[in-house]
């Protein structure tokens, strides 16, 4: 959990909003693999994707992102883009390995709203 949004009321909120985009990979009735997705209706925007550690480098986070990619095209999103903190270097191997590029010279800004912002 990052942020008060990362709530379990954020997240419900954020999977009314983006219906039909977000999956959870599943091993013997555990889940084991999350991501979720939604889109502005121009570019798709991936968040949170995780794989259990006991289940890593077995294809599953590939799978989880290729299943969204799927849904975003058949949308007609021709783009999707991820957040990716600096410092997590084994996700951006996995992002580099799984055809993803870095955006050069691109900075997120961000503004808290309400009582903090
Ligand atoms: C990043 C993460 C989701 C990858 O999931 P995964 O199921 O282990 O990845 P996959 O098995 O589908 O790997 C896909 C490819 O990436 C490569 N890869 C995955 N993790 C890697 C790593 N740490 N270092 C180098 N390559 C890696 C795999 O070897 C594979 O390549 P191949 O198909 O050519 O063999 C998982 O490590 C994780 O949950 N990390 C913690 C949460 C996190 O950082 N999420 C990303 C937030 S942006």
């Amino acid at each position: 959990m990052h942020e008060d949004s990362d709530s379990k009321e954020g997240v419900a909120g954020y999977l009314e909003c983006n219906r039909g985009l977000s999956f959870v990979a599943r091993a013997q009735g555990r889940v084991v693999g999350a991501v979720l997705c939604g889109h502005d209706g121009w570019r798709g925007y991936l968040h949170h994707l995780a794989v259990a550690e006991t289940h890593r480098r077995k294809g599953i986070g590939r799978a989880l992102v290729e299943r969204v990619i799927g849904k975003l095209e058949l949308l007609g999103i021709r783009k999707c883009h991820i957040f990716l903190f600096g410092d997590n270097v084994a996700a951006r191997k996995f992002w580099q390995r799984t055809g993803w590029i870095k955006q050069v010279g691109l900075t997120i800004m961000s503004k808290n709203i309400g009582p903090n912002g």
